[in-house]
């Protein structure tokens, strides 16, 4: 519609000089060559850098909003999901800060933790290097990563002080404060040292993490079915014909070397299990399986079984067996649901030490974890003479399988995938090493009280989290890596258990040491500088004898406690906003940290977004060359891409986001098409802005807003209800639902409809006319209503508008001067008169189609007197050019007739024309409306290119204009 006008503007301006065409600097179109340029000179211009701290000094309000940024790990480059995060953040900040706020944002990155490290390593190829080598290389490479992302943030627009207002995990008071509270927890008796099995590498002798394993799909174990004898009878109902035989169960393991760890065997009481004979060459037994398995055991071990009972598993309760080591002890059978009856016996031979399960069944019953290898992967002193020294996956296993063999049923090779270490290509062991952690079970009934005070949008996603949090039984904290903090702990080597020493004295005089000289010290100094003279002597220390920690923290405690040192004292967030995988991270670290603390949440509101995937809902990958890179939507590529701006990334965000916590799906043309509603928005205020040129204050002062003429009135009754609902949408943060309320406004009740209609009115009157004025004053309003609701979402574009305003280009930007509450709220409350003139107008565009609806005169005919009143406040003449009922059905000539004149007249006139330019159509309102239309007869004026001329020349009202 608005490139139409333009085109039509052109035609006007070759004949007459006289006509007021919009005039602005501001360019319809931003080259792509010219973007780049561009979008930094309006920053420049509005000081967008500065924006953040000039609200904290400039507003006098106590009213605050705080959101806390989630940090993003310092690692890999700017991407969309960074993109949609911190866009929406700052869409938010934005519509706080108009809404009157004083906002509080401190942005923050997650600068620990292995995938730096090891990027670290890769990067500057540094094998076999100290931890304070090491640490140093990360930490340049961390320090790199937030240049680049902060220049990318701070270039979408993102509000914040990006000099001096950052926090960062890796600062010396941020790791202070993250000491104390580890010092605090340790006081409150929520973080405590114990055993759990890690998986450890032999080979490199250390834990390693998930990350840093390689799957070898073709590594050969060795599976044994081992029989364990059952102590305790079975029910005789079940025993009947074996009362006098042993009964054994049968466990499967793919790990023989851990049998001598075992501490209990699990069954799943919810599934069926059997009592069989067993006939093998040797001798006959009596044999316990899960049900399901009986043949598949059949086939395998090439036997026969002979049913003898089948039951439930739950019978087991209370039941025990002996160890298949150590004979004379008895062992537990437990239930678990773990259990599965897919493969194996449907008994699990169960290693605390060795295994994640087992550790959970240990705990549950308050098990012994009992580990009998040592750091090299050998077995230690407790695991007997026979054993002790040797690897077990390798001579130690071979001896197991020999004091074993007369209950090994059956033995195979099993080929599977097996986790390597990555460095070495040897295989790993689970093994428990004694790790810290923070005692979950003791404040989950706290934190799942406390997430009742949360609003999470959308509502029904925490609970999972809420599951995750009841079902959690501890957060081990501790990584034997080198690039994070450290636990500030000490241990006495010649206390056998190698008992831990926390003390608060000696953490404030590590804290003191960080402040001065940084946090490195702690790998610098020896345990005796690091504690000093008077503490060992205070605390009754032996020197010499004192090793340091050389554990660091796990970097999700790292980030959890980023409120202590960031948010204002005793103060909760309002917002956390981030993506919907936190559940399971930062806001559950950063919820149990808080509430261990202090008992309450450290939010008030939780706002989920899904991750950015693409058209098919694949995630992003260099492999899958689907990457889109916000950078190239920025700036381009030379001649590859062009250049399409941060209003379109930002436009993109926002008309993806709508609450509901799904992901979103990005391609070359959804960008393509956010760019292209931008255009048409910019075309639009362009237009807005063009029109009020000739004037460096607003002109309308005189103008009541009541004696508008009824179709401004309506005009500002849409406006007044657009800026209500987007209001509205934004509270509810539906950021979809706000651009699709903003573009259709724009396209259809502005440029569509109003727009279309006045354009005579601002284009052919005096400049000062009193019905020009009107235009421009609902045009103004428009504009300064807009360009409020859109700029929380395009701070830029609303800035350009701004410089080129054209009185208002002076003062500052729009988020220093402006603010919701200006709005007016006009009382337009009585536009309900315009319905029948407005019902009249579609149907006439609809019946003549796409023809130039100014060829043709109408004859409204209404038969109910109350229609008539209504159409004759836009037109109190009989026939009128010149109406403002002209105005709106946009034709040459409108007359009007009451009832009493309708039948003759409209026959008459059927008569006189011809059936080509006859059209007759109706409507109801309270009652009949007859409407007739047929062709003009009279000539385009070459000024107002109205059909109003009599003779082909200028016509009268334009001539009027012209003369004055
Ligand atoms: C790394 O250190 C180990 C043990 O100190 C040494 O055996 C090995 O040769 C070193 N490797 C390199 C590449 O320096
Ligand atoms: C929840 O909010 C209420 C009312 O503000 C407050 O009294 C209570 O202490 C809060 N509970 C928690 C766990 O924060
Ligand atoms: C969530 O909202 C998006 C629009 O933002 C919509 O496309 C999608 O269908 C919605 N999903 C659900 C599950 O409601
Ligand atoms: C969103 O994408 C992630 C990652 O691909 C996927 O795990 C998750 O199931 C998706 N969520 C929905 C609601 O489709």
């Amino acid at each position: 519609m608005t490139v139409l006008m333009f085109v039509l503007l052109s035609r006007k301006a070759s004949s007459s000089t006289t006509v007021l065409l919009p005039k602005t600097g501001f360019p319809l179109r931003i080259s792509s060559v010219q973007r780049k340029e561009r979008d930094l000179w309006i920053m420049k211009k509005a000081s967008f850098d500065q924006l953040y701290k000039w609200q904290r000094t400039n507003l006098q309000n106590n009213d605050e909003f705080i959101l806390h940024d989630g940090p993003p790990y310092a690692n890999g480059k700017p991407h969309m999901g960074h993109a949609l995060n911190k866009i929406l953040k700052d869409i938010v900040l934005r519509y706080k800060l108009l809404s009157g706020k004083l906002v509080h944002f401190v942005p923050g990155w997650d600068c620990h933790g292995l995938p730096i490290e090891l990027k670290a390593l890769e990067t500057h190829n540094v094998q076999n290097s100290s931890s304070l080598e090491i640490r140093q290389t990360a930490k340049l490479f961390a320090l790199d990563t937030i240049k680049c992302q902060k220049e990318a943030f701070s270039r979408w627009g993102v509000m914040a002080d990006w000099d001096n207002g950052c926090y960062f995990t890796f600062t010396p008071s941020y790791v202070t404060s993250q000491l104390k509270m580890f010092c605090d927890l340790y006081d409150k008796g929520l973080v405590y040292r114990d055993y759990k099995p890690v998986y450890w590498s032999p080979s490199s002798r250390t834990a390693l993490a998930e990350s840093e394993l390689e799957y070898n799909a073709n590594h050969v174990s060795t599976s044994i079915y081992l029989k364990l004898s059952l102590q305790t009878p079975l029910p005789e109902c079940i025993a009947d014909s074996s009362k006098d035989a042993p009964v054994y169960l049968v466990v499967w393991t793919t790990t023989p070397w851990s049998i001598p760890a075992n501490q209990a065997v699990c069954y799943n009481p919810d599934k069926k299990y059997c009592l069989v004979r067993y006939k093998s060459d040797k001798d006959n037994k009596y044999l316990v399986i899960a049900l399901e398995l009986y043949h598949c055991l059949e086939q395998l071990w090439s036997c026969h079984f002979t049913l003898i009972k089948e039951f439930c598993g739950n019978i087991f309760n209370g039941h025990y067996y002996k160890h298949p080591f150590r004979k004379i002890e008895s062992m537990p059978l437990l239930p678990g649901y773990h259990v599965s009856t897919k493969k194996g016996t449907g008994f699990v031979h169960t290693a605390p030490a060795h295994g994640p399960d087992d550790f959970l069944v240990a705990l549950h019953h308050k098990l012994p974890i009992v580990n009998l290898v040592d750091e090299d992967g050998k077995f230690c002193t407790k695991a007997g003479s026979d054993l002790c020294g040797n690897d077990v996956l390798d001579k130690g296993q071979e001896k197991v399988l020999q004091f074993l063999q007369n209950d090994v049923i059956f033995q195979e090779s099993f080929t599977h995938s097996y986790p390597y270490d990555w460095r070495t290509k040897r295989p790993v062991i689970l093994r428990a090493s004694l790790q810290w952690f923070i005692d979950t079970d003791k404040i989950k009934t706290q934190s799942i009280e406390a997430m009742k005070n949360v609003t999470v949008v959308p509502a029904n996603f925490e609970k999972p989290m809420l599951n995750q949090l009841a079902s959690r039984p501890y957060w081990c904290i501790s990584r034997q890596r080198s690039w994070g903090v450290p636990i500030p702990v000490f241990y006495q080597s010649q206390s056998p258990t190698k008992e831990a020493i926390l003390h608060r004295d000696i953490v404030d005089k590590v804290c003191k040491l960080t402040l001065e000289k940084g946090i490195d010290q702690w790998w610098l100094m020896s345990a005796e500088d690091l504690i000093g003279k008077d503490l060992i002597k205070e605390l009754k220390l032996s020197p010499g004898h004192i090793f340091k920690s050389m554990d660091i923290m796990d970097i999700w405690f790292d980030s959890g406690v980023s409120w202590n040192s960031v948010l204002p004292p005793g103060k909760q967030a309002d917002f956390y906003l981030e993506g919907i995988d936190q559940f399971g991270g930062w806001f559950q670290s950063s919820l149990l940290t808080s509430v261990a603390s202090s008992g309450s949440a450290p939010y008030k509101n939780i706002f989920v977004h899904g991750f950015v995937l693409d058209r098919e809902g694949r995630k992003m990958s260099k492999s899958l060359g689907n990457v889109i890179d916000p950078h190239l939507i920025l700036d381009g590529k030379e001649k590859k891409q062009p250049a399409i701006g941060i209003d379109a990334l930002r436009w993109w965000v926002a008309s993806h986001v709508s609450g509901n916590g799904s992901n979103v799906s990005v391609s070359t043309e959804s960008i393509q098409q956010a760019s292209e509603d931008v255009q048409k928005m910019r075309s639009v205020l362009r237009f807005l802005l063009g029109n009020l040129s000739g004037f460096t204050s607003a002109p309308f002062e005189q103008i009541n807003p009541k004696t508008l003429g009824l179709t401004d009135l309506y005009m500002l009754h849409l406006l007044s209800e657009f800026v209500g609902t987007a209001l509205s949408a934004y509270q509810e943060m539906n950021f979809r639902k706000v651009t699709s309320l903003i573009s259709s406004f724009i396209n259809n009740s502005v440029s569509a409809f109003y727009c279309s209609i006045v354009k005579n009115r601002l284009y052919c009157q005096s400049l000062t006319s009193e019905d020009r004025l009107s235009a421009l004053f609902v045009l103004s309003e428009i504009l300064d209503q807009i360009t409020l609701i859109i700029a929380p979402i395009l701070p830029h574009l609303m800035e350009e508008i701004e410089i080129y305003h054209p009185w208002r280009s002076e003062n500052g930007g729009l988020f220093r001067n402006r603010k919701f509450t200006d709005i007016q709220k006009l009382d337009i409350s009585d536009v309900d008169c315009i319905y029948p003139s407005l019902s009249i107008r579609n149907l006439v565009n609809k019946e003549i189609g796409r023809l130039n609806t100014q060829e043709w005169n109408i004859e409204i005919s209404a038969f109910d007197c109350r229609d008539l009143q209504l159409l004759q406040m836009l037109q109190s003449e009989g026939k009128s050019h010149n109406s403002a009922l002209c105005e709106l059905l946009q034709v040459s000539m409108v007359t009007l007739l009451g009832k009493n004149s309708v039948d003759s007249i409209s026959k008459e006139q059927e008569n006189s024309y011809k059936e080509d330019c006859f059209k007759k159509i109706e409507c109801h309102h309270f009652g009949l409306i007859q409407i007739t239309l047929s062709k003009t007869k009279l000539a385009i004026c070459s000024r107002c290119r109205r059909y109003t001329s009599s003779d082909g020349n200028i016509c009268f009202s334009c001539l009027k204009v012209c003369s004055l």
